[in-house]
């Protein structure tokens, strides 16, 4: 199961929100709306901090906080090809926080009964993800680092890859 917190609250070592130069929404009813899978509706776009700095801006993910659960890994995908299609598929119990680290991409979001394009463009924001939510990902400019965020490690019996199975699993028609 994913490990989806409760508590986004502020972490005793993180910079003081209101200090200059900070910066983050995350979303007052992100914590409530997690705990619900397999909805297009609870998957949020997440601005994260940004600390402004003439030799280049930075930005920090903390695990329980910016994204709600414990991060267990992180991946990338990169050299791109155009045109090239990733995702197409769906998890059982995977949480995740989808970051364009450099250049842009599309991440399109469905549900069984509706689809949420996202075109992803900034690496101080992500669109978390809740678990039982086909993915697909394409449109990546030349150059684009598409980073993942996950709740727990890699697992393929966690993943749906036949659209007709997560459909079925989401209780519609397949
Ligand atoms: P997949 O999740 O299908 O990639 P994407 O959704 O980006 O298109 O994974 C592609 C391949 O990489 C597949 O053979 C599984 C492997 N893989 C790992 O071994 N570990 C991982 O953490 C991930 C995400 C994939």
């Amino acid at each position: 199961m994913a490990k989806l917190n409760d508590n986004l609250s502020g972490h005793p070592d993180s910079p003081d929100a209101d200090a200059p130069g900070f910066a983050a929404r995350v979303p007052d009813d992100f914590a409530a709306r997690v705990a619900v899978r397999g909805s297009v509706e609870n998957c949020r776009m997440v601005d994260l901090p940004r600390i402004s700095d003439p030799r280049g801006n930075l930005t920090f993910i903390e695990g329980g906080r910016h994204v709600p659960f414990a991060i267990e890994r992180v991946y990338y995908t990169y050299d791109v090809p155009g045109g090239a299609e990733r995702g197409g598929h769906a998890h059982r119990d995977l949480a995740q926080l989808i970051v364009a680290m450099s250049g842009s991409f599309d991440v399109v979001l469905k549900d069984g009964r509706g689809t949420v394009r996202h075109h992803l463009n900034r690496s101080y924001r992500g669109i978390f993800v809740t678990p039982m939510i086909w993915r697909e990902l394409d449109n990546f400019s030349s150059g684009s680092v598409c980073m993942v965020l996950a709740s727990n490690r890699y697992d393929e019996s966690d993943y749906f890859r036949d659209y007709a199975d997560y459909l079925r699993a989401q209780g519609l028609p397949g």
